[in-house]
């Protein structure tokens, strides 16, 4: 490869934050499967093993190829790449008594190579269950927690490194100096900017397309309209049709706006569908959350046939294109070691064949959503578009939780222990019998919120949070009480996904997006702390009466979405949210996710 950082994909939800990270330092990133041969890394300057959900010690680990430790580069492994590394250079890798997810505090017994500069102590992010016990020869610590004594270690010597932590993701605040650090122990050259990106992006779409148009479904969102751009100034508009489809799943107003925005923005090429009948058929009577997003990815195609045959164009002559961003495919279990979170409406088996046929093309498949953002400000895009917050394909589909009713499991031991962790800090709990997806440890959750209720500051939620998520295995959430006042009794409810319900959850969701729209949280993330990246409004069928159901708001703060923290909004704030929301026809109670991804998901199917 060309001088810069090779990283061996072992699979981690965070192993392709690393080269993002990297072409952030400006220096080029390339990603490997760990069965490489070393002759395709050799021009490098320095090598990463990712994490991944894997453990050393077990016998269906990925393949990996040892001739890679032959390489005489500077190396550094995280989390699962750390275990491997120390591993097979002669250390020793053990089960964890305590699983570590969040952030923890590192003491730093050296500050040299990847730690110079920082300070005696710094807050870093873990997610893993397995730890280094003995260090390979050479090795030396270089930080440790309470909980993880080799949390960092070296051979300063041999230029070989290993976190336990991760540094690639926002929440380890000094992760960038620290991978910084390592590029200048790689001396590797600083000269890959984003700008180039565009024009490089544009000629892939040409040689990709051939002779062939492309046809692109247009949310509104800033990936599909980046991608939008890109594939107008690529091929020019006569040969791009955009179609934004009207899922029946859209915030209120949505689709009148997305229509607005486009021709304000000088886009004639764009067709609007309702397809909301479609849609609500396609997910009757289903309950499991994978099973509704493979549903409605499958539906957005079959109306994007309808429309191709409506408009008589051939489908020979026009491939799909996709605002697909990396995310997107890691979360989708779509890299060779990685599992599986949720299937994005954009990566279901159908649009995989088409792929494997050259029938999509991505222009973005590589990026985050702060490339996405750059690149949508370098191609002219307004500040309101670019820095809207996103939204879900599946859009409030998968915001409106439904119940067969049935609860899941017997919670007693789980309840038990919530109770005693909730009630050292003075609050007091219940296990919900409802179940939402979370991410542990590059690992898929289906599991139960626990409700937590009394007097409490966002700093001791956030401790009880942390404690109840990596102490109980039942519980991936938990979520705090904002109105009515008294302890509300939640019972599970049959309910499925219909237009009554999404409407009651439109209207509640509209309240809270004005409300933090009016406090002026909106928009921009990166230069006001306080700022929502992203709110959820969720409905879930929890009940008083048999009838009424509940809210919770689930705001984050977070530049990548691949990590975040639930956003500590003002007291007043959510108290005047709660009450408004709690006054609509519907609702009886309103709760607040306290929960930081990992292990809740932002979205909570
Ligand atoms: P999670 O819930 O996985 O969400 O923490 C991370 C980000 O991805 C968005 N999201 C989706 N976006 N299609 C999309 O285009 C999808 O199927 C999908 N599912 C989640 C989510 O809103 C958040 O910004």
């Amino acid at each position: 490869m060309r001088s810069g950082v090779a990283v061996l994909d072992f699979g981690g939800q965070y192993a392709h934050l690393i080269a993002n990270r990297i072409r952030r330092l400006q220096v080029y990133s390339e990603i490997f499967p760990p069965t490489a041969d070393p002759s395709e890394i050799e021009g490098a300057s320095g090598i990463v093993y990712s994490g991944g959900p894997g453990s050393v010690y077990d016998p269906d680990q990925p393949d990996f190829n040892d001739g890679l430790l032959s390489l005489a580069l500077p190396t550094l492994g995280l989390c699962y790449g750390h275990q491997l590394l120390c591993d097979r250079l002669g250390g020793n890798v053990v089960a964890g008594t305590v699983r570590e997810y969040g952030t923890a505090s590192m003491d730093i017994e050296r500050r040299d190579h990847v730690f110079s500069g920082l300070n005696v102590t710094e807050t870093v992010w873990m997610s893993h269950g397995d730890t280094v016990e003995r260090l390979p020869e050479g090795f030396v610590t270089y930080g440790s927690t309470p909980d993880c004594p080799a949390a960092a270690v070296g051979d300063p010597e041999r230029r070989i490194f290993g976190f336990q932590f991760h540094p690639e993701v926002a929440h380890t605040p000094s992760g960038m100096t620290m991978l910084d650090n390592f590029l200048t122990v790689c001396d590797a050259p600083r000269n890959w900017t984003m700008a180039s990106y565009a024009d490089q992006a544009a000629e892939e779409i040409r040689e990709a397309a051939g002779d062939r148009n492309v046809f692109l479904l247009v949310s509104g969102g800033v990936d599909s309209t980046v991608a939008y751009v890109l594939f107008n100034r690529a091929l020019g508009p006569d040969r791009v049709l955009g179609l934004h489809i009207d899922n029946g799943f859209m915030r209120k107003g949505e689709t009148a706006d997305v229509g607005a925005n486009m021709r304000d923005n000088g886009f004639e090429n764009l067709n609007i569908e309702d397809a909301s009948e479609d849609f609500l058929l396609s997910v009757e009577g289903l309950v499991e959350p994978e099973r509704k997003r493979n549903a409605i990815g499958r539906t957005f195609l079959d109306v994007k046939d309808r429309v191709v045959d409506s408009l008589s164009l051939d489908p020979d002559a026009w491939v799909l294109g996709q605002g697909t961003l990396y995310p997107d495919t890691i979360e989708s279990g779509g890299t060779e070691n990685a599992a599986l979170i949720k299937t994005h409406h954009n990566r279901i088996d159908v649009i995989e064949e088409m792929i494997a046929e050259g029938k999509v093309i991505e222009p973005l498949a590589q990026l985050y959503k702060d490339e996405v953002r750059d690149l949508g400000t370098t191609l002219g895009l307004p500040d309101s578009l670019v820095w809207r917050q996103p939204f879900p394909g599946p859009g409030l589909a998968v915001r409106c939780l439904c119940s067969d009713g049935e609860a899941a499991g017997d919670l007693t031991d789980a309840e038990a222990r919530v109770s005693a962790i909730a009630a050292e800090a003075g609050l007091s709990s219940r296990v919900l019998s409802l179940q939402s997806v979370g991410v542990q440890g590059d690992f898929r959750t289906y599991a139960h919120p626990a409700m937590v209720w009394g007097k409490a500051t966002w700093e001791t939620l956030e401790a009880v949070s942390t404690r109840i998520t990596n102490e109980v295995r039942d519980v991936n959430r938990v979520i705090y009480l904002i109105v009515p006042s008294s302890p509300p009794d939640l019972r599970l409810k049959r309910s499925f996904l219909t237009r009554d319900r999404l409407d009651v959850l439109r209207e509640a969701d509209a309240i809270a997006m004005r409300a933090i729209g009016e406090a002026g949280l909106d928009g921009r993330t990166d230069d006001a702390s306080d700022a929502v990246s992203q709110m959820p409004t969720v409905l879930v069928p929890l009940t008083t009466n048999g009838q009424d159901e509940t809210i919770v708001l689930r705001p984050v703060t977070t530049p990548d979405f691949m990590t975040a923290r639930f956003a500590e909004l003002s007291p007043e704030l959510v108290r005047e949210m709660g009450q408004k929301i709690l006054s609509l026809p519907g609702i009886c109670a309103v709760l607040y996710d306290v929960t930081h991804k990992p292990p809740g998901t932002v979205e909570w199917e």
